[in-house]
Parts: structure tokens; sequence; C-alpha cells
């Protein structure tokens, strides 16, 4: 679980905080995180996932203060969270290179690597591409490899940053459904959107992003109202 206690964030050069004064959690189930664009989805996310320091304010992973933390006990907790990008990003080789490629600096065994390639690619339906090259994949599969990637390190917490921009209406929903599955066992889950439909059909909470002031909603219903 990943939780935000007043945080603001500046980019350098800037004199406005992207954020300003975030209190939020991220917790079990779908987070939809939806605003406009330029609103801060991707630097709230950013900040959750440990990317960006907050100037201002905490970041507690499993309770926990990360940016207070001695760097020797940093490397554990950035395991549990992992982000993935708006455009997903393809290494050289096949897909079940790059989705091995987070686990190969895990010291895992290679047939512990095999297996959770296999397991990852089974959760996204893409075990029949293992070993087709994963750069002249559609943009709809390199999005699925990307999260069989983000999976296959078993993080505790996924953030998806815009992860259906790129596919059409019957994509998105399969896409959304296969999201859905993966909080069901047990992944914390935030996906940033702007597409308000689709987020309300498969979130638990929203948190709702406007020129850098997040507000956290517990009640869907009441989000479909803002
Ligand atoms: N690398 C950057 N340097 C300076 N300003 C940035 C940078 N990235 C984003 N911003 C600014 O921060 C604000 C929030 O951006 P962002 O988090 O990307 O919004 P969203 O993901 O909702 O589109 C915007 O005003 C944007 O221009
Ligand atoms: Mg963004």
């Amino acid at each position: 679980m990943i939780e935000l206690k007043r945080v603001s964030f500046a980019y350098p050069r800037s004199c406005e905080d992207a954020i300003k004064n975030a209190s939020l959690v991220f917790g079990p189930g779908v987070t939809a995180v939806i605003g406009p664009n330029g609103s801060g989805k991707t630097t709230l996310l950013k900040l959750a996932a440990l990317l960006y320091r907050p100037r201002a304010g905490e970041v507690l992973i499993d309770g926990v203060s990360f940016w207070s933390m001695p760097d020797a006990a940093k490397v554990a907790f950035r395991r549990k969270v992992v982000y993935v990008h708006e455009k997903p990003i393809m290494l050289r080789g096949s897909v079940a290179d790059n989705v091995a490629y987070g686990l190969r600096v895990r010291n895992l065994s290679s047939e512990d690597v095999a297996a959770r390639v296999d397991e990852a690619l089974e959760a996204l339906g893409i075990k029949s591409l293992a070993r087709e090259k994963a750069q002249a994949l559609s943009i709809g599969q390199q999005q699925r490899v990307a999260l069989a990637r983000a999976l296959a390190v078993r993080p505790k917490s996924l953030l998806l940053d815009e992860p259906t921009a790129n596919l059409d209406k019957s994509g998105r929903e399969e896409f959304m459904e296969l999201i859905v599955g993966l909080a069901e066992r047990g992944t914390c889950i935030a996906v940033a959107t702007h597409d308000r439909l689709l987020a309300l059909k498969l979130m638990d909470r929203a948190v709702i992003v406007e020129n850098g002031t997040a507000t956290l909603i517990e009640n869907p219903e009441e989000a479909s109202l803002v």
C-alpha cells in the first residue's frame, strides 16, 4: 500500500508546484486517477512510484516513510512498486526476454525466471507471442508485454500511466478487464486515465486531479458526479 502525506512537488525551474499538498492512499483494488491533460496525473504516479522525490511531505510504503530510510533499506521497498510508462518501452529481443528483464537483476535461478515469465505471459494472454520480436508487435500487444514485465516481478503496487491511450474501444475494454482480474489477485493498482467512463466502470475509488490538486473519492458513485 502506498500513502502520500501532504506531498508537494515542483519540477526544476518551475515556480509552481505540479502537485500541491496531496494526501491520499493507493489501497487494494483499482484506483482510477482521473484528470485532464497536464493536471498532474503522471507526476502523482511517479511520486507514488518513488521515481520523484517530493519537495515536501512523505511517501509511505507499507507504513514506512520511504525518503527518510537509509539507502540500503530503500532497494527492498522500491521492489514493491512498479510504474508502467504510458508508451510501452520494448527492448531488443523476444517477448520472453523483455518480460524476464526485471528478474535478471534479482538473483533468481533460471528455472524461477522461466516460471515467472511463463506465468506473466499466461496472465496477459500472450503466451503464444513468447518467441516473437517485441519491437515488431502492435502497440496493443506491446502494452501487454510491458504489463507482463511489470507483473513478473510481483509488485505489491502497480501504477499504470494511461495504459489504454493507444488502444481502440474493444482493446480498451479487454485491457480493463485484465486489470480488474489482476487487482482481484491482490495487487494494488492505480490507473491514470482521462477516459472517465472507462474509469468509472472498473474502479474501486478515484483520485481526481485538477491543476496539481489531488482529491481521493472513496465512493465511485460520488465520483461519477464530479
Ligand atoms: N519534466 C517536466 N518539466 C517541467 N514541467 C513538467 C514536466 N513534466 C510535466 N510538467 C508539468 O507539470 C504539470 C503536470 O504534468 P503531468 O503530471 O504530466 O500531467 P498529466 O499526466 O495529468 O497530463 C503540467 O503543467 C506539465 O506541464
Ligand atoms: Mg500523463
